[in-house]
């Protein structure tokens, strides 16, 4: 899979989206879209060290497919920037990890940080994170693509009863 140009992150993250769609068209089912999900982000996303999953589950965050090194498995809601992206519901976008209180450490390279929360009809199925080894690598429009990209997620696959 080639790079794509990233000049333009409103045209890397269609472009990227793009890819999503023709992966989910052929896959639905969640873990075979959620792995192959982390691996177009991994693949392509310049300047980051981790990009995957945790699925809200039993009243936690439970590490879902992702790509990078061994993270840890269970957060709490309200914890670190995934739990306090899982609790509120909003985009966590951290420019410097150090400086968000509670930021749970998995890679010690890791810098910035975005969390997507996925939410569908107001049930909360988990989160979408991804690390930079980069000061300040994430901006709006990366949230703007990486919302897209949750969307699109969240119109193909049909997420099982346990995440919840
Ligand atoms: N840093 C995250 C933990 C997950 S890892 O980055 C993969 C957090 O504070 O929630």
């Amino acid at each position: 899979m080639d790079k794509l140009d990233t000049g333009d992150k409103g045209k890397f993250y269609e472009q990227l989206n793009a890819y999503l769609v023709g992966l989910l068209k052929e896959e639905k089912y969640w873990l075979a879209a959620l792995a192959n999900a982390a691996a177009l982000l991994y693949t392509l996303l310049p300047d980051i060290n981790w990009a995957g999953f945790y699925l809200y589950r039993e009243g936690e965050l439970m590490l879902g497919p992702f790509q990078g090194k061994p993270a840890c498995t269970r957060i709490a809601l309200g914890k670190g920037v995934c739990g306090t992206a899982a609790d509120t519901r909003q985009i966590q976008l951290v420019e410097d990890v150090n400086l968000f209180p509670g930021h749970i450490v998995c890679d010690p390279a890791s810098r910035s940080e975005i969390v997507i929360p996925i939410i569908k009809d107001n049930r909360l199925i988990g989160v979408l994170d991804i690390d930079s080894p980069h000061i300040a690598r994430f901006d709006g429009q990366d949230a703007k693509g990486l919302s897209s990209f949750v969307e699109v997620l969240n119109r193909y696959i049909d997420w099982p009863e346990e995440f919840k």
